[in-house]
């Protein structure tokens, strides 16, 4: 049983470890609180990192700024703010989220970080500020539900969203949070691929796991860019992110550094071998049975013959060569992205949770 947090609480700045260090205490205790959030409201820890990845990640500093605040009550940590200021685009704005122990007033908690937090923002020139949360799903027109400005999808009006909207953000948009078990997605693939192939006829897959092969970097490095246009974003403030093979490589580093396997497949254009689409798959061993899906894009000129599915199958199939051991695949999309939504709810992901864009702008 946890009794509500009360004025004053402490906060203090977790400074990011060595490379190859352990984690400090601070970190382990923000994963523990983190932990017990994702419990009460997701009841598993598939989306909880570990203490050494979350040490790991918070020392790449090169593309981003990571700024880590923990809130104590006493000696127990009630709240946190990870917050990245972006290097090379989008220098106007931070991205982030705050995490509220289950039981703690979030009303106490976020106050509290956000007031710790904005100073740092305002000195460095940040005048948006971007967060993302967990809600349950809920439907738009149930009760005590807050809608985004996108009008698709909600999340729980709930004390925590109520702070963040007295503090001065916006719902901006709503993510569905789907989840798919992979032995269903693979039967589900057989069944698709005919009708998949009809349609893409002229393009070859080549999947791979770890690094990208060197003949393929500056194709996948010129699609990821991609990444920053094409996916819809409501009216959240994003600049398009140059991406070339060195970022490519540094994102590969950073990966190996935490410890994850990232499983990718590519499909290009046969006639002249050009990286038409890619999807990869995140996946670290100390969750075994699970793994994230991360970017999925077809270059808007190779649109409509169905490289999306055709992608997402092989490298449903890759994960199951590489990581024989994940059961579960978690992914994010926007509400309004029919399209990839569609393809997702093909093979079989299931609405889970629902995750909200908060977006303040103005800051001064
Ligand atoms: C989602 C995505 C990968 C699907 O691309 P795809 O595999 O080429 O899509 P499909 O072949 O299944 O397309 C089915 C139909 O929808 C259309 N379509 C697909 N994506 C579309 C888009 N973004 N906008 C408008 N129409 C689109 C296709 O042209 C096709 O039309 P048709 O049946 O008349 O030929 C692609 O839209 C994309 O790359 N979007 C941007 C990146 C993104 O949002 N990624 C997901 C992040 S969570």
């Amino acid at each position: 049983m946890t009794t509500p947090a009360v004025a004053p609480l402490s906060v203090t700045d977790v400074p990011p470890v060595p490379t190859g260090t352990d984690p400090s205490p601070d970190i382990v205790a923000c994963v523990e609180m983190w932990r017990a959030a994702h419990l009460d409201l997701l009841g598993h820890l598939d989306l909880t990192e570990s203490p050494g990845t979350l040490a790991a990640g918070l020392a790449q500093q090169e593309y981003e700024a990571k700024q880590l605040l923990l809130a104590r009550e006493g000696d127990r940590v009630v709240g946190s703010c990870l917050l990245r200021r972006p290097r090379r685009e989008s220098t106007e704005v931070a991205r982030g989220g705050m995490s509220v122990l289950p039981g703690a007033d979030p009303s106490v908690v976020l106050r509290a970080l956000w007031e710790a937090a904005r100073p740092a923002l305002v000195a460095d020139g940040r005048t948006t500020v971007q967060l993302w949360s967990m809600s349950r799903a809920v439907r738009p027109h149930a009760p005590d539900v807050l809608v985004p400005g996108t009008g698709v999808g909600a999340v729980e009006h709930d004390g925590y969203a109520a702070t963040l909207l007295d503090l001065g953000f916006v719902l901006e948009q709503v993510e569905r949070h789907s989840q798919l078990e992979v032995d269903e997605g693979l039967e589900r693939a057989a069944g698709l691929e005919h009708e998949v192939l009809r349609h893409a006829d002229g393009y070859d897959v080549v999947s791979w796991a770890g690094p990208a092969p060197d003949s393929l970097a500056a194709g996948l490095a010129a699609a990821c860019s991609r990444m920053s246009t094409d996916v819809p974003m409501g009216a959240l403030e994003v600049d398009e992110e140059a991406w070339d093979v060195d970022r490519l490589r540094y994102v590969e580093s950073t990966l190996a550094a935490r410890g994850m396997l990232r499983v990718t497949t590519v499909a290009l254009e046969g006639r002249t071998g050009e990286v038409a689409a890619y999807s990869c798959l995140d996946h670290h061993p100390g969750l075994p049975e699970v793994a994230w899906q991360e970017d999925t894009l077809v270059l808007a000129e190779h649109r409509g013959h169905r490289l999306g599915t055709l992608v997402k199958i092989a490298n449903l199939r890759a994960l199951r060569e590489h990581a024989a051991g994940v059961l579960r695949v978690h992914t994010w999309n926007a509400g309004e992205n029919a399209w990839m939504l569609r393809i997702n709810e093909a093979l079989g992901f299931r609405e889970a949770s629902a995750e909200a864009a908060w977006q303040l702008t103005g800051l001064h």
